[in-house]
Formats: structure tokens, sequence, C-alpha cells
């Protein structure tokens, strides 16, 4: 049951209502490219329009480290936004101060502004009660929609929810529902799949889903660090030295529930370009390196993923930006895809593989947060949820 209480639960007619959403996508020649997240906040902004709310929207954007950055301005989302809802979005130049105040009173019921970044500002990062105050100064009610920022305890996500009465929106809900209840409650057989370059990021998740799955697939750099950690040389390829103990602690502690790739592609050099080959698991010989996993795994893992009712998905099988090593990760991507189950996929890069492969209608749920996706994935609750209002 979702704890929280929602935007179904509030009366928002004649309201002002600041909304914490999570616009940190791409810009590239001022210009928003991957406009997922912007989409994914739609069904919350619409619902408050036409409960008839007047909406002030705040979202940080990059890493400007408390700094006006102009690179880092969000006037390019207001215009997208703008385009994609098919009416005008105003937009103010700081979120602090009488531009952000006078926009905000000026604003009508249907109105919707998007303050600037928010991380232009020191006390956003350090949650500063001043500049909590003063957000929550300029609506009646808060909302926080922005997922992808949850597990970030900053002025304008956890400061104002404590200030002004709070709910989450759809998108936070949805992603709550998914990356929480689902994995929680799920539907067994219940398999993880693990990718990704490092094991040290991954080892409160491999932890937690232990507990959890029946089977935990892994692939990507590292399963390097779980071979090596099985005594096979590595020779050129992706191995974290100081995670060792704790990839031979995790496997001793997971038995036959962590599955490692029984074949894999080595290749001559760290480029698309290398002479590369698909070898069974063993040493790999000298100057060689493991980028991506074998067909044989790929099958494997796919027989297991078809049998499942439940899959979670978290990193890349393989160096997936070159075309020659994609085979496993697009391969795992289509399993998933192919499969009769409740799908879940998180993290940035799992995230553009399913994209890239044209399967990401075929999923149950994308997650529009990276870390926020891993911690949720680690079992942690998450300061940005916490901070809001009980049912
Ligand atoms: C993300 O893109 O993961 C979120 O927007 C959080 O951004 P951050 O890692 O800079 O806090």
């Amino acid at each position: 049951m979702f704890k929280k209480k929602t935007i179904r639960d509030l009366d928002f007619k004649g309201k002002r209502v600041l909304v914490r959403v999570d616009f940190n996508v791409p810009i590239n020649d001022g210009k928003v490219g991957d406009d997922t997240r912007i989409r994914a906040a739609l069904p919350t902004i619409q619902y408050l329009l036409d409960k008839g709310a007047a909406l002030i929207l705040t979202s940080h954007l990059g890493r400007p480290k408390g700094e006006v950055k102009p690179e880092f301005s969000l006037a390019p989302v207001a215009k997208h936004l703008s385009e994609v809802i098919g009416m005008p979005v105003k937009f103010a130049d700081d979120c602090l101060g009488d531009i952000a105040k006078e926009t905000a009173e000026s604003l009508k019921a249907g109105e919707i502004l998007l303050l600037e970044n928010t991380r232009f500002h020191q006390g956003e990062k350090k949650n500063d009660p001043a500049m909590a105050k003063e957000l929550a100064s300029l609506a009646d009610i808060f909302v926080n929609d922005a997922f992808g920022t949850a597990h970030r305890a900053h002025a304008s996500n956890v400061g104002v929810a404590k200030l002004l009465p709070s709910a989450a929106g759809f998108l936070l809900e949805k992603e709550l529902i998914y990356l929480g209840e689902t994995i929680a409650n799920a539907a067994h057989p219940f398999v993880a799949i693990l990718g990704g370059a490092k094991v040290s990021d991954k080892i409160g998740v491999i932890t937690n889903l232990l507990g959890k799955t029946d089977q935990i697939l892994i692939g990507g750099g590292m399963a390097n660090t779980f071979f090596a950690a099985q005594g096979f040389q590595m020779a050129d390829s992706l191995v974290e030295a100081d995670a060792l103990d704790t990839a031979k602690e995790l496997l001793a502690k997971a038995g036959d529930k962590l599955q490692l790739p029984v074949d894999v592609v080595i290749a001559s050099e760290f480029s698309n370009q290398a002479e590369y080959k698909v070898v069974p698991l063993g040493d790999v010989p000298d100057g060689w390196r493991i980028l991506d996993i074998g067909e044989a795994t790929v099958a494997a893992y796919a027989s297991i993923i078809q049998k499942s009712k439940t899959v979670v998905w978290n990193g890349p099988m393989g160096v997936f930006e070159f075309p020659n090593f994609a085979k496993g990760t697009f391969g795992v991507a289509q399993a998933v895809a192919d499969a009769d189950v409740v799908s879940v996929i998180g993290g940035g890069d799992s995230v553009a593989a399913i994209k890239e492969a044209g399967l990401a209608e075929k999923v149950s749920h994308i997650s529009t947060g990276g870390g926020a996706s891993l911690e949720m994935l680690e079992g942690k609750v998450l300061p940005g949820v916490a901070a809001l209002a009980d049912k």
C-alpha cells in the first residue's frame, strides 16, 4: 500500500502549487535533447491544471555548484515544455528573490511558471532552511514529482516538504510502486539482471536483492571482478582490484543464486574496430580484454528470464556503445521484452540500451531515476519521499 498522500488526496482549486520536478535533462546547443523526464511529468502537470491550480515548477539542472552558470539555465526547458504541452510557460530567471515572488504572485489558475535552476543557489544542496522557507512562501501546497532527485536531501525537495501541505505526484507514485512495492512483493521466480562496470557500485543492490530474488544474472565489467575473485587471469580486462574480497564474500554468500557468464567476447583493444572473438570462460590471453557476454550466456540468461514472473534490470552487459560489443546487452533487452513478465528497468545505461533497441514499449516500467533507482534497489528509503506527508 502506498503510504504517502498523493495529488488525488488534496484540493487544488484556486491554489498556488509548488511542483518539484526533475527536469535535469541533456541540453545540446541550447536545446533539450532526450525529453523523457519532461514528458514523464506531464500527467501530474495536466492533472493539477485541470483541478484549477496555478503551477510553479522547480528543478535543478546539472551541477553548477551554487553559482549562476548560463549553460545550466532551465530557460530552454521552459521553451520545450511549452511546445510539448501546447500552452505558454512563464519563466523566472531566479528561483528566489523579487523576480520569483512577483511572477508567482501574478500567476493565475491554469497557468504555468518554471523557476530557474535551484542549484544556482548554495542553499539548495545544503538543504538550507532559509532557502526552503523562501521557496515555500511562493505557494500554498507542495507536490513532489521529482523521482530522479528523491535520493537527495535538498532545499527544493526535502526542505519545502516540511513547510507546506505536501503530496506525491503521479510519476513519483508510479516509480515507488514499481521500484518499491513490485520488488518487495514480487511474483516468483524473481530475477535480477545486474551489469555495469563496477561491483563496488552494486554491493548494496546485490546484498539487498540476494534476499528477495531467486536468481541474479551478472554481466558487464563487474563480472570480471567476480571471475578474478575465482582465480581466473583477466589480462587487460577491467577488474576492480580493491573489490576482490567483497566479490569473494558475495560469491560465498550467494551460492548458485549468482549466475556468471559462461562465455565472453574478448577484444584485442578497447575499440569497436578491435579484433574480437567469443570464447568460453577461462583465462583471458595476454593483451586481450572482455568487452561483452557471449551468445551462450545470452541464451542461458534468456531462458531464465523467459521462465520468470518478475525481472529487474540495472546496468548493461557489455560496452554497448560499441556495436561489436552490444549484442549481449541487446540480446538481454530482447529477452526481457519478449518475456511475459513484470519488468522494471532502472539506471541511465540500461534505459538507454532498451530505448536504442526500440523495445521501450515492451517493458512494464522504465525508471526516470539513475542514482534514485539504484538506492531503491538497495532497499533504502529516499529522503525526498520520507519528507512527504503520510496518508
Ligand atoms: C539525476 O540525474 O540522477 C538526478 O537529476 C540527480 O542529479 P545529481 O546526481 O546531480 O544530484
